[in-house]
C-alpha cells in the first residue's frame, strides 16, 4: 500500500453535499480531504432554487452575504407563467417561491433568510473557499477507486487521472458524496428503493437576450405546452433562468427507450427557437446533456465509517428544488456529529442518529419530487390535451378555453385550479423547513408531537417540540435584531432560557466540566443577553420563562423543559449524555 496522506475525514465529491461537508468540518476545526474527480466544481448551472432552510446553513457558516451577492432575489423568482411559447399566448400564472403576498408573510416570518436562485456553478465556489479558508484541502483530477474499513478508520484508494498513479488515503472517516451515480454507495452495498431511469431529459444550456418576453413577469420558470413539438408526446418544456435575462437553460424530454442520446447544437438551436417562438433573437448554445427522471433513495445510508449523502442516497428530478438543498441539510446533520466524536466529545454511536434522522427525509424528498411532475397531470387534463394522440386536436381542445359556453366556463376553471394545485411544487414550504427529527440524538419530553394546522407540505409550522428547528424569532442585542438561530449553532450546542432560569445554567457547567464540552448558555428576556424586543419569543417558545431549549449545532431542539423545578433540572445531565451517547 501507498498511504500518502492520513487525515480526519476523507470527503468524496465536490458537489453541494461534499463541500458542505468539507466547509462545515472545516469551520469546526476537523481535518479533512476532499478528493473529485474532475479539475473544477460543477461545470454547468444544474441546481439554483436556494431554500430558506439551506441559506441558514450558509448563514451558520458565514457565506450567507457572499451567496446572495451571486443570488437573483425572491422578488425576480415570483411568476411561474404557463405558456404556448415565450412569444405566444400565456395560459396562466402562478405566484410562486412565497411570492404571493400572502404567502410572502409566511416565508419572511419563518426565517432570517430568504429563499433565491443560484446556479450550482456559481454556489460551488463559494463553499469551496469557505472549506479552503478554514483548512480544508481540495485534490482534483481524484477519482475515488475502492475502500477498506477496519475498526479503527478507512483506507481508500484513489487515482490521480492526470499521471494514472494510484495511491491510498488512509481515514478515521469517509463521506461518499460522490453523486447519483455514487461509487462510494455501491461499494459498501447500500440497499435502494423505487426506480433509475423512468424518463428521459436534455438540458440545453445558451445565451439568448429574452428580456422582451420576460422582464414584465420576472421568474425563473417559463413552462411551455406546445404540442406536436416532438413526436407523439404532450411536448411540454421548461425555459428556466440561469441569468437574468440573457442565460438560460432548457429542459425538453426525449424518449428513454431510444437510449443514450447525443444532441447536437443544430437540434438544441432548433428546440431553444421552438421554444421562445422568436427566431430572430441570435443564440449562442454552450453545452447539451442528458439525465434521466429517477425515483430512487437508499433505505440504509452509512456503514460502519462511511456515511453517504446528497444524490447519493436520493436521486430524483429536479421539481421543488431539492436536491441540492436536501444535500446541503445532509450535510449539516452529519458534520457536528462527526466533530464531537473525533473531538471524544461524543460516542460513537451518535452517528447512528444520521441514519435516523436523514433517511426518511431522503425517502420523502424523492416521492414529493417525482408526484410533483405527475401533478401537471390536471393542467394537461383541462387542456384536453390527453384525450388525443393528434397534435391538431391538442391545440384546437387549447383555443376551446377561449369560447363563450358553458364547456368553456368549466374548462377555464379546471386550467386556473390545475395550476393553482402546482403550488405543490412552487410554494412547498412545510417540505423545506417541517423537518422533524426523532432518534437517539433528541430527547423527547414525553409531549405529543403537535398537530399541524395547516397543510403540512405547503406551511410551516414553528414549533420547539425536541426533533423541530428551532423557531426563528427576532431578538434584540443593544437594540439591534439578531436572529434566535444566530445566537446557536457554529458547531456548538446551545442552552436557551429565561429570568428564574439561573439553575439551568449552574446545571450546564456542571456538564461541562465533567464531560469536557463546551455547551453555550444564552438568555433571553427583560435585562438578560438578548431582548424578546416584539414580544415573539414568549409566543413561541411553548415552555415558561424559567424553562430551557438545548439546541443542536444544526439549530435543532434536543431537548426542552417547561420550568426549573427540581425535576425538570434533573432529567438534563442524562438526556445530554444520552443525546451525545456519553
Ligand atoms: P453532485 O452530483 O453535485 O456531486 C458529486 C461529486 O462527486 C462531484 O464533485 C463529482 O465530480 C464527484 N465524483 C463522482 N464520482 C467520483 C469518484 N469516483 N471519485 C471522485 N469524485 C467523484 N438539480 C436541480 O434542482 N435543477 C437542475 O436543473 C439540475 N440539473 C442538473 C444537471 C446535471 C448535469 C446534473 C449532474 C445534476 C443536476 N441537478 C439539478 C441535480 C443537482 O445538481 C444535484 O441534486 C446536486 O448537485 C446534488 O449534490 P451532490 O453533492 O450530492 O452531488
Amino acid at each position: 500500500k501507498d498511504i500518502r496522506y492520513h487525515t480526519d475525514v476523507l470527503i468524496v465529491g465536490s458537489g453541494p453535499a461534499g463541500s458542505t461537508t468539507s466547509a462545515l468540518l472545516s469551520s469546526y476545526g476537523i481535518p479533512n480531504i476532499v478528493v473529485t474527480k474532475y479539475n473544477w466544481l460543477a461545470n454547468t448551472p444544474r441546481a439554483h432554487i436556494t431554500n430558506q432552510r439551506a441559506m441558514e446553513v450558509f448563514r451558520d457558516l458565514g457565506i450567507e452575504e457572499e451567496v446572495i451577492e451571486k443570488a437573483v432575489p425572491q422578488e425576480l423568482m415570483g411568476n411561474n407563467v404557463f405558456c404556448e411559447s415565450l412569444a405566444g399566448e400565456e395560459l396562466g400564472r402562478l405566484y410562486s417561491w412565497g411570492n404571493h403576498p400572502q404567502r410572502m408573510a409566511d416565508y419572511t416570518m419563518a426565517s432570517p433568510t430568504k429563499i433565491c436562485d443560484i446556479p450550482q456553478d456559481l454556489l460551488e465556489p463559494i463553499i469551496m473557499a469557505s472549506a479552503a479558508r478554514n483548512g480544508a484541502h481540495y485534490k482534483f483530477d481524484t477519482e475515488y477507486i475502492s475502500l477498506e474499513q477496519d475498526e479503527d478508520g478507512v483506507t481508500a484508494t484513489v487515482q490521480d487521472r492526470l499521471s494514472s498513479e494510484t495511491y491510498q488515503i488512509r481515514a478515521k472517516y469517509l463521506i461518499g458524496a460522490d453523486g447519483g451515480r455514487s461509487k462510494v454507495a455501491e461499494d459498501i452495498g447500500l440497499p435502494y428503493d423505487g426506480e433509475m431511469g423512468v424518463a428521459g431529459s436534455m438540458n440545453i444550456v445558451f445565451k439568448m437576450d429574452l428580456t422582451k418576453y420576460v422582464a414584465h413577469r420576472p421568474s425563473v420558470l417559463y413552462w411551455v405546452l406546445q404540442p406536436g413539438s416532438n413526436v407523439g408526446g404532450i411536448g411540454m418544456g421548461l425555459v428556466r433562468m440561469v441569468r437574468p435575462w440573457n442565460r438560460w437553460l432548457i429542459v425538453w424530454g426525449y424518449d428513454i427507450s431510444e437510449g443514450k442520446r447525443e444532441v447536437s447544437d443544430q437540434e438544441a438551436k432548433e428546440i431553444v427557437q421552438k421554444l421562445v417562438g422568436d427566431d430572430s433573437i441570435p443564440i449562442e448554445i454552450e453545452s447539451t446533456s442528458t439525465w434521466t427522471v429517477n425515483n430512487c433513495w437508499a433505505t440504509e445510508i452509512s456503514k460502519g465509517r462511511v456515511f453517504c449523502m446528497g444524490d447519493a442516497i436520493h436521486r430524483h428530478p429536479p421539481s421543488n428544488g431539492l436536491g441540492s438543498n436536501t444535500s446541503v441539510q445532509d450535510a449539516f446533520n452529519i458534520a457536528w456529529k462527526l466533530a464531537m466524536v473525533l473531538k471524544g466529545q461524543a460516542g460513537a454511536k451518535l452517528l447512528e442518529s444520521y441514519s435516523e434522522e436523514r433517511t426518511p427525509i431522503a425517502k420523502q424528498i424523492v416521492q414529493r419530487a417525482n408526484k410533483s411532475i405527475a401533478e401537471f397531470g390536471p393542467i394537461f387534463e383541462s387542456l384536453g390535451l390527453t384525450d388525443t394522440n393528434d397534435p391538431i386536436e391538442m391545440l384546437n381542445n387549447m383555443a376551446k378555453r377561449k369560447e363563450n359556453n358553458l364547456t368553456a366556463i368549466e374548462q377555464r376553471e379546471k386550467l386556473r385550479k390545475a395550476i393553482q394545485f402546482k403550488s405543490y411544487e412552487f410554494n412547498c414550504h412545510g417540505v423545506e423547513l417541517n423537518q422533524r427529527y426523532q432518534s437517539k440524538a433528541i430527547s423527547n419530553d414525553g409531549t405529543p408531537e403537535p398537530d399541524y394546522s395547516r397543510c403540512k407540505e405547503l406551511y410551516y409550522q414553528a414549533t420547539t417540540w425536541p426533533g423541530a428547528r428551532i423557531p426563528h424569532v427576532w431578538l434584540g442585542e443593544d437594540g439591534h435584531r439578531i436572529s434566535t438561530l444566530d445566537i446557536c449553532g457554529k458547531g456548538k450546542f446551545t442552552l436557551l432560557t429565561g429570568i428564574g432560569g439561573e439553575k439551568w445554567i449552574d446545571v450546564i457547567n456542571r456538564i461541562n466540566e465533567n464531560h469536557g464540552l463546551n455547551i453555550e448558555i444564552k438568555t433571553i428576556g427583560t435585562g438578560l443577553d438578548f431582548e424578546d424586543l416584539y414580544g415573539e419569543w414568549a409566543d413561541q417558545r411553548e415552555i415558561s420563562e424559567s424553562g430551557c431549549l438545548l439546541i443542536r449545532p444544526d439549530l435543532h431542539v434536543a431537548f426542552r423543559a417547561n420550568d426549573a423545578q427540581p425535576d425538570q433540572l434533573e432529567k438534563l445531565p442524562a438526556a445530554i449524555k444520552s443525546i451525545l451517547s456519553l
